[in-house]
């Protein structure tokens, strides 16, 4: 897979995508990660990406000519745009499996400032996106989240082909409670059962620990 990011703070997204597994699924050429500054696509002589809205109104709006530009520069046949924005769609699991299964490219836009010029998004976008309800400073650090997500599902990146399947969100449960050594730390148990070695008791108690934790914390997901 190949992810382009656009946005004005490429810095963000290469040094968060260059550490731990992300960074070690690059050097293993699992996915490649380019993250581009749209100014560099901005001809005028002060590279201005965004100007005042028509109409009136706060902020600054981000222009046209650069993001065509950009965009057009690094698409390729059957590549798909995302718009980060928390405008967009909520982004969930099951669409950081939809990417990684069906898109061999993908180019992720990022706003900044009060948003895009709608020519951009009606034009360019694919599908917009949004990681919540609650409005970042920049779609970057929305970016480096999606990216993330969906390169831990690449074929060969998680270690343990397992991890993966077992965790909160692909069972449509919550995780269940871990515990490691010691067994007992400042008068704390670990719960008898997982020292048993009975694997049919230890997997039947794990999953009515992870219904409980559903069911206090996320039940709009048994619903
Ligand atoms: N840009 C700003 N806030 C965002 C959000 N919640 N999701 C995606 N992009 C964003």
């Amino acid at each position: 897979m190949r992810i382009d990011i656009l946005s004005l703070f490429p810095q963000i997204a290469t040094a968060s995508l260059a550490e731990s597994i992300i960074g070690r699924a690059q050097q293993r050429a699992l996915v490649e990660i380019h993250s581009h500054n749209i100014r560099d696509w901005a001809t005028d002589k002060h590279r201005t990406t965004d100007d005042t809205p028509y109409g009136g109104g706060q902020g600054m709006v981000m222009k046209c000519e650069p993001i065509f530009e950009a965009v057009s520069a690094l698409r390729t046949e059957g590549c798909r745009v995302l718009f980060m924005t928390p405008a967009g769609a909520p982004f969930e699991q099951k669409t950081a499996q939809r990417f990684a299964s069906d898109c061999k490219h993908l180019i992720l836009l990022c706003g900044h400032y009060e948003g895009v010029d709608q020519r951009v998004v009606d034009q360019l976008v694919h599908e917009e996106i949004s990681i919540g309800d609650y409005v970042l400073t920049n779609g970057v650090i929305a970016a480096v989240v999606v990216v993330d997500a969906i390169v831990r599902l690449l074929p060969e990146v998680l270690g343990d082909a397992a991890s993966a399947v077992e965790e909160s969100f692909a069972t449509g449960l919550l995780e269940f409670p871990q515990y490691t050594r010691p067994v007992e730390f400042q008068g704390l148990r670990v719960p008898e059962i997982l020292l048993g070695g009975n694997h049919a008791a230890i997997s039947q108690w794990r999953r009515e620990q992870a219904l409980a934790k559903t069911q206090t914390t996320r039940p709009d997901l048994l619903a």
